[in-house]
């Protein structure tokens, strides 16, 4: 049984190993006087009579019920107290008469806004709150999920391609979700100056941690080598590649110095942000299970996979969310692209999802190859570029896999929340288109 006092301490007794009180205490209880109302009242808020820093109250003055004095004159010294009390009162009301005037919905603004950020309502971005509400039908942790044959697949079925496909991905996912849940916690959610935005990105930090832990779950229950595995992205040249290419495009506004009144401060901004919901989460993410999906499709690996569908579903919303916030922020700030920026952009993230696609499938294994891997990119890419009201950057690119939609669309089938205490929702009601 956890101890919520100290969680990590295993000697709390458990229900069957604690001492019941004994039936001559229970019955004594049960005979006490019943308290009267305030006096229950005092010694719930003051452990008894004793205040929280261990002094008796009557030490400090205070008249506890059933025993209060016939009369009590006030002191020179109370009264002057009592005085200066007032003043204070006085004082904070002509303050918050003079600077605080109510927040109204038009004065929010998604970055650069001067509109108390510590007030969640009235909404100017009430799509921002239905996607906070939305991202909380997706609850699962990896423990829901069965990985027993998983382990079976991988010590006996998969050959050695689909090892490497398999444990590539999962180090390129691993390092790529510690630095989303990174860029959205330190970069972007501390830009932003409306509250219900922020409460989303909370909401996102705390999902991409949930995914590295998907990750390490799945890393710990195969039994793979840690140490190894996680030093993959700074050894393995195509991995490192798409790790290097991010970092490139997002270190540079991961500061809390950058002033997003500098234009061009905030085109770094927005083209950093057009990148991390576009490319880093909306395809790269999008399409990086795929590999793992084409194993489950042949009925291989499905533990990880359904983690991974998971995963996918939250990756949807972060992208979507992302696209529409770095709109919002274009159209109030006026923000111009530069195509050839732009143009490079989309280059660069497709070579190094060429050379990843090369390395991590160059035994290609059956139902997917490096080129099925790369179309894909390209066909996802043209998707978030049309979101993002960006022209196609891969004109005529074919959706190789046209079962990947799916796999964001799960619906309840899996039923494992059928095997919970707890029902909780699922995302099937969802469009994630
Ligand atoms: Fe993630
Ligand atoms: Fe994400």
């Amino acid at each position: 049984m956890l101890n919520w006092d100290d969680p990590l301490s295993k000697t709390t007794p458990t229900a069957a190993t604690a001492i019941p009180p004994s039936a001559e205490a229970l019955s004594a209880e049960a005979q006490a006087e019943p308290q009267s109302l305030a006096a229950s009242y005092a010694a719930s808020e003051t452990l008894g009579g004793m205040d929280f820093d261990g002094s008796s109250l009557e030490d400090k003055g205070v008249v506890l019920p059933g025993s209060m004095p016939e009369e009590t004159a006030s002191t020179p010294a109370e009264e002057q107290l009592a005085e200066k009390a007032m003043e204070g009162i006085e004082r904070d009301q002509t303050e918050i008469a003079d600077s605080l005037a109510p927040v109204k919905a038009s004065d929010k603004r998604v970055i650069n806004g001067e509109a108390d950020v510590n007030q969640l309502a009235p909404f100017k971005y009430p799509w921002a709150w239905e996607y906070f509400l939305n991202a909380n039908k997706n609850h699962w942790t990896p423990l829901d999920i069965n990985m027993a044959q998983d382990v079976q697949d991988y010590q006996h079925k998969l050959n050695d391609a689909e090892k490497h496909v398999y444990t590539n991905v999962l180090a390129y996912l691993t390092t790529s979700d510690i630095l989303a849940m990174r860029n959205i916690g330190l970069a972007v959610m501390e830009k932003m100056t409306a509250p219900e935005l922020q409460i989303y990105q909370a909401r996102q930090v705390y999902e991409e941690a949930l995914h590295t832990w998907t990750y390490q779950h799945c890393i710990e229950t195969i039994g793979l080598d840690q140490g190894e595995i996680y030093n993959r992205y700074r050894v393995v040249p195509a991995i490192h590649g798409k790790i290097k290419l991010a970092n490139k495009r997002l270190d540079s506004v991961m500061r809390s110095d950058m002033d997003l009144r500098d234009p061009d401060n905030l085109n770094d901004f927005v083209m950093a942000y057009i990148f991390f919901a576009g490319i880093f989460e909306g395809t790269w993410f999008y399409n990086g299970f795929t590999p793992i999906f084409s194993l489950q499709r042949r009925g291989l690996m499905k533990g990880t996979s359904e983690q991974l569908q998971y995963i996918m579903r939250d990756e949807v919303m972060h992208a979507s969310f992302g696209i529409r916030v770095v709109k919002q922020i274009m159209l109030e700030n006026d923000v111009t692209l530069d195509p050839k920026a732009i143009r490079e952009m989309w280059d660069e993230s497709e070579a190094a999802e060429i050379a990843y696609a090369h390395y991590i499938l160059k035994d290609p294994i059956l139902g997917y190859t490096a080129e099925d891997h790369i179309e894909q990119f390209r066909f996802i890419a043209n998707r978030r570029a049309r979101q993002l009201g960006l022209e196609e950057p891969f004109p005529n690119a074919q959706n190789r896999n046209a079962w990947l939609d799916e796999q964001a669309n799960m619906k309840k089938e899996k039923n494992f929340f059928e095997t919970r205490v707890t029902e909780y929702q699922t995302g099937g009601a969802l469009d994630w288109g």
